[in-house]
């Protein structure tokens, strides 16, 4: 899966690589979480329309999926696989370890060495592949975000899967500056991937540090995850712009940097569609300002 693109330079949001990897892809792509079932656990009450979201994501150039083996679990990735395999020749898959999913349904941290060589095997089975593109070790942090700590026995145990081939890419997740700038002594960082978007915008110097160094930020949950942004802000431009919000929403964060890549997450091919034609959508200075004043706001 190396980069081979035919979509054009400016469609959906235009290209990025990765730094220092083959990998080039669209700026608009697609997060999977939403594929699993309630509380991204067990099955989805729909396999076929999970299938449909997937190709036609596809279909209209999107080369860059987001998923993890702990969704379902397996489930997310081993629908992925039903729909997209044999796989586009450019579709980069970035998966994530540090979790697990007990048969309670609970979020549990599996973060050693014998845990993420585990979850690297079940990501490698459940996608079918030989090497996983890129995968971002994720932070457990706590309940509001990353929180400071080593993950220095984390980084490495990837670097070592790295070396033998498994892994093509590293990238991290949930993480702070100095914990970015620690894994960067034991190993290349291509993304990270953090919890930011119109309202929540504590990363806004991490971002810039990122996009100095060219590498990607991959903000999650950028329309805000399971309760979608809700402002009366967003309705009135996305309003005068003919747009809907959450359009307005993911176009704004294409215009907040060029290192920013975008992972929207939705079981429906009409929001999936919604999601794509973002791209679509430029915002003016007055716009952007009139935006920037929502996580003032907060
Ligand atoms: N690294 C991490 O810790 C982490 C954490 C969370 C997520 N992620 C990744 O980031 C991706 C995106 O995050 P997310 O899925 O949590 O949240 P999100 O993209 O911010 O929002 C998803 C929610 O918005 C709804 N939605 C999507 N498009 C919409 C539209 N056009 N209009 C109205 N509602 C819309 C979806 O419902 P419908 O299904 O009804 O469209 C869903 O409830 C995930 O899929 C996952 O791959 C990573």
């Amino acid at each position: 899966m190396n980069s081979n693109n035919t979509m054009s330079e400016s469609a959906l949001g235009g290209r990025f690589t990765f730094p220092r990897t083959p990998f080039t892809v669209q700026r608009i792509g697609y997060g999977a979480m939403q594929l699993a079932g309630p509380g991204v656990f067990g099955p989805p009450k729909d396999r076929e329309a999970a299938l449909a979201v997937l190709r036609e994501a596809v279909a209209t150039g999107v080369n860059h999926i987001d998923t993890a083996d702990f969704y379902g679990p397996h489930i997310t990735n081993q629908i992925i696989r039903q729909a997209l395999y044999p796989y586009p020749e450019d579709l980069v898959i970035v998966t994530k370890l540090g979790a697990m999913r007990p048969a309670d349904g609970s979020w549990q941290s599996a973060i050693s060495p014998q845990d993420l060589t585990a979850a690297v095997h079940d990501n490698l089975r459940n996608l079918d592949v030989e090497a996983l593109d890129i995968v971002n070790y994720r932070a457990m942090g706590a309940i509001h975000g990353p929180a400071e700590g080593s993950i220095a026995e984390q980084v490495t145990t990837l670097a070592g899967l790295q070396r033998q081939g498994l892994i093509r890419h590293i990238g991290l997740s949930n993480v702070t500056a100095t914990q970015l700038a620690e894994a960067q002594t034991f190993a290349d960082i291509v993304c990270v991937q953090n919890n930011y978007n119109l309202a929540t915008r504590g990363d806004d110097a991490l971002i810039d540090v990122l996009a100095r160094q060219g590498i990607a930020y991959v903000p999650f949950s950028p329309l805000a995850g399971s309760t979608p942004l809700q402002s009366s802000t967003l309705s009135a431009v996305a309003e005068r712009l003919g747009s809907k919000p959450m359009q307005v929403a993911l176009a704004w964060l294409l215009h907040r940097s060029p290192n920013i890549l975008l992972i929207p997450g939705t079981s429906s091919v009409g929001h999936l569609r919604e999601n794509l034609a973002a791209a679509n959508l430029k915002l003016s200075r007055e716009d952007l300002a009139e935006l920037d004043g929502i996580a003032a706001k907060n």
